[in-house]
């Protein structure tokens, strides 16, 4: 008979295929509006993500703006800008974070969609190259948005699109999502809404959103799931210290480890030409 754990070890045990398959799952995280949570959540979720067995990285694609660091209270000496312009391999920069997740910060003065053809190149070589070390790597596309980042985006295996309930927010989610298929990407689209007061505005939120992208972009969008307003996030984030450490037991936290459990429940990557770091390779390297 199975017993209380079994759950648990299922879910560990779907969360190593991936690497088992012999690349990470790479996942972008963006929004179209800004501010609307995404580094707290691709933070907190690494957290919920690593306690579960998960190995991690995150990449904070948000080079002129980086806040990763900021959040986990740490100064890492090497950032993302330091790969790109060649002067240290990504392996070197990534800093261990807690429960053992690897993290590199931003570091630049100007915005990822800025930098130039063999700096992205650079970037996907070196996002190769580490894959192989881990299950997941989230990519935190902050702000700024172009042809490069809409290229980028659409090349990932997964897309995880934060927006909050407010309308401008879902609009702006809903116009990244097409400009990114404009690029030609197909990603794999979960969506998770943020700051919603209850689980049924949230929901709302999200059967809207699904509601256009079906009609207009012909495109089945997926909830990952939502998380509610909580003071815990702003505490922790004055504290610098992640809410999943800090207070774990609150809303927020409860909210993002039901995320991480159903992002574990996801099938294993299947090999796809389209996505994934091969697809990005074969982009921006040939
Ligand atoms: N669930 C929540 N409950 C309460 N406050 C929240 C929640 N999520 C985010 N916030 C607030 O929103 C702020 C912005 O969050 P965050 O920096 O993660 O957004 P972002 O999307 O990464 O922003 P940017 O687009 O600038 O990169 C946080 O500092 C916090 O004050
Ligand atoms: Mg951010």
């Amino acid at each position: 008979m199975p017993d209380q754990a079994e759950p648990l070890r299922q879910l560990v045990k779907a969360s190593t295929r991936d690497r088992g398959a012999g690349a990470a799952r790479l996942v972008a995280v963006a929004s179209g509006k800004g501010g609307v949570g995404k580094s707290n959540i691709v933070l907190n979720l690494a957290l919920a993500l690593a306690d579960y067995g998960n190995s991690i990285a995150i990449i904070d694609g948000d080079l002129g703006f980086s806040n990763l660091d900021i959040l986990l209270g740490l100064c890492p000496k090497y950032g993302l800008q330091d790969v790109m312009d060649n002067r240290i391999e990504l392996a070197d920069a990534l800093t261990e974070g807690p429960r053992g997740i690897s993290f590199v910060s931003g570091g630049g003065e100007t915005l990822l969609e800025n930098q130039s053809d063999w700096q992205l190149r650079r970037l996907v070589e070196q996002l190769a190259e580490i894959s192989g070390q881990f299950d997941r790597i989230f990519i935190d596309f902050g702000a700024g948005f172009g042809r490069h980042t809409a290229e980028l985006i659409g090349l990932c295996d997964e897309l995880l699109l934060v927006t909050t309930p407010e309308p401008t927010a879902l609009a702006d989610a809903y116009t990244l999502l097409k400009l990114v298929l404009q690029s030609g990407g197909t990603p794999r689209t979960r969506l998770l809404v943020n700051r919603t007061d209850s689980v049924t505005a949230g929901m709302d939120a999200s059967r809207k959103l699904q509601f256009v992208v079906r009609q207009f972009l012909r495109l089945d969008m997926e909830l990952l799931g939502y998380l509610l307003e909580d003071a815990a996030v702003q505490r922790a984030v004055a504290k610098q210290h992640p809410f999943v450490l800090s207070e774990p037991h609150s809303l927020a936290t409860r909210c993002v480890v039901q995320i991480a459990k159903n992002a574990l429940c996801d099938q294993p990557l299947q090999p796809n030409v389209r996505h994934g770091i091969g697809a990005l390779l074969r982009r921006f390297t040939t």
